[in-house]
């Protein structure tokens, strides 16, 4: 049974995923919808009910039927019997994301987190610091929020911090964890705080409103001021934290030279192109705040740019296959082997290292993703054994 175990971690990892994906389209889709809803809202025209408190209102046509929801500026004067509150999108975002992260990278540290190149660390202390990081990035940004969310321009000092901080927070993990574990990080740690947004602001402030209003009060408007501002920031961080998520499976962007900076300016470019989307749903199309946006997506996609491939004479010298065997023997075994198939992939046998022969050429010559974070030490000339390899098999 035991040989198992890789085989049902696996369906793990799949099933967290895709649970993850789903309960994150909830979450962003009701997100995305409900800030369109916001900035989409008309005055009503029927004065009765600007006299009932409804300070905008939207009709709609969807999947055949008619909708009017309405907005109350402050409260509605009755609370209604059933209210519907949205906190399980985010929270069971959250909760998936985190258990994938234990699943993916926290069970296999010294593999997916440490990249000894760039920090040599052990993989308890690699834990620790991936632990540390989601939960500091949550509170130097509430404290950030705290000290400059309030009085003169606060959004705009609030913005500026955050840029700092993000970017910071971005060149902090790309030095000390694998490229990969590093942009993951950021995005979960900026995913982190859009959670705990939620958790710690939104959600209690909304409860606090209905229990002073169930007491027969007036609720403080600053809850729903303060629950506002942090549903802004959870807007802009969307696209960030999305492409942060995703940009783990290209090693192009995670393994580039100065990572940190195609990471930061990447998720600007997320974050602008969603300030443009935000405007136009008021009516404002600023097409030049679009092309910024554009602009920051292209600095990097051309800055990262693979040199012209300098053919070499070299390159095509057919290695024996001892040669090319003792490389995935001293390099690859370890991780691809009868007991341990990371990918279901195995480097065991002759016959499985000329079966994998397109495989191996990509992961290790072409996006060199394997060894994994190079965990096992392969060096330059190794690879061009592969290359030659693969170079002499395919003329
Ligand atoms: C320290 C462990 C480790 C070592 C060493 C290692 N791999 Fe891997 N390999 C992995 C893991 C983990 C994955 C799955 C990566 C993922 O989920 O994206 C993988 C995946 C792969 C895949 C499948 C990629 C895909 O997505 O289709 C190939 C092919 C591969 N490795 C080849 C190699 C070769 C060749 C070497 C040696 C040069 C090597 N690996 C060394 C851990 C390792």
């Amino acid at each position: 049974m035991e040989y198992l175990v890789p085989y049902f971690f696996e369906w793990l990892n799949l099933l967290l995923r895709w649970l993850h994906l789903i309960v994150g389209i909830a979450w962003i889709g009701a997100s995305f919808y409900f800030v369109w809803l916001d900035n989409s809202l008309i005055q009503p025209k029927d004065p009765k009910l600007s006299q009932a408190g409804v300070s905008g209102e939207l009709w709609a046509v969807h999947g055949g039927g008619f909708y009017n929801p309405q907005k109350y500026l402050n409260t509605p004067p009755t609370l209604p019997e059933n209210l519907h509150w949205f906190y399980w999108e985010a929270y069971s975002t959250w909760i998936t994301g985190f258990l994938l992260f234990t699943v993916a990278y926290l069970f296999n540290p010294t593999v997916m987190l440490v990249d000894k190149q760039i920090f040599d660390m052990s993989g308890h202390l690699a834990i620790a610091l991936a632990l540390v990081y989601l939960v500091a990035g949550w509170i130097v940004y509430d404290i950030i929020c705290r000290f400059f969310g309030v009085g003169d321009a606060a959004d705009k000092k609030v913005a500026i911090c955050l840029l700092f901080y993000v970017t910071l927070a971005s060149i902090i993990a790309c030095h000390l964890f694998a490229g990969r574990a590093a942009f993951l990080l950021t995005g979960a740690m900026l995913a982190t705080i859009m959670a705990a947004n939620v958790f710690f602001w939104v959600i209690p402030g909304q409860k606090t409103v209905i229990k002073t209003m169930r007491a027969g009060g007036s609720p403080d408007p600053v809850h729903g001021q303060r629950g506002k501002q942090r549903s802004v920031h959870n807007t802009f961080f969307t696209l960030p934290v999305l492409f942060a998520m995703l940009s783990n499976h290209y090693s192009m962007v995670y393994n580039a030279p100065n990572n940190w900076l195609v990471l930061i300016l990447i998720m600007a470019a997320g974050a602008i192109i969603r300030f443009f989307f935000v405007a136009r749903h008021k009516n404002k199309n600023n097409y030049l705040i679009l092309v910024v946006g554009i602009i920051f997506l292209l600095i990097p996609i051309f800055l990262i740019a693979p040199p012209p491939p300098q053919k070499s004479l070299s390159d095509h010298i057919p290695p024996n296959f001892s040669e090319v065997s003792l490389v995935i023997q001293n390099r690859c075994v370890v991780c691809h082997n009868e007991n341990v198939a990371n990918k279901n992939i195995r480097l065991d046998s002759p016959q499985a290292i000329q079966s994998q022969m397109n495989l191996i050429y990509q992961q290790v010559v072409v996006t060199k993703q394997m060894p994994i974070n190079n965990a096992t030490g392969i060096t330059d000339d190794e690879r061009l054994i592969l290359k030659r390899w693969f170079n002499t098999n395919n003329p």
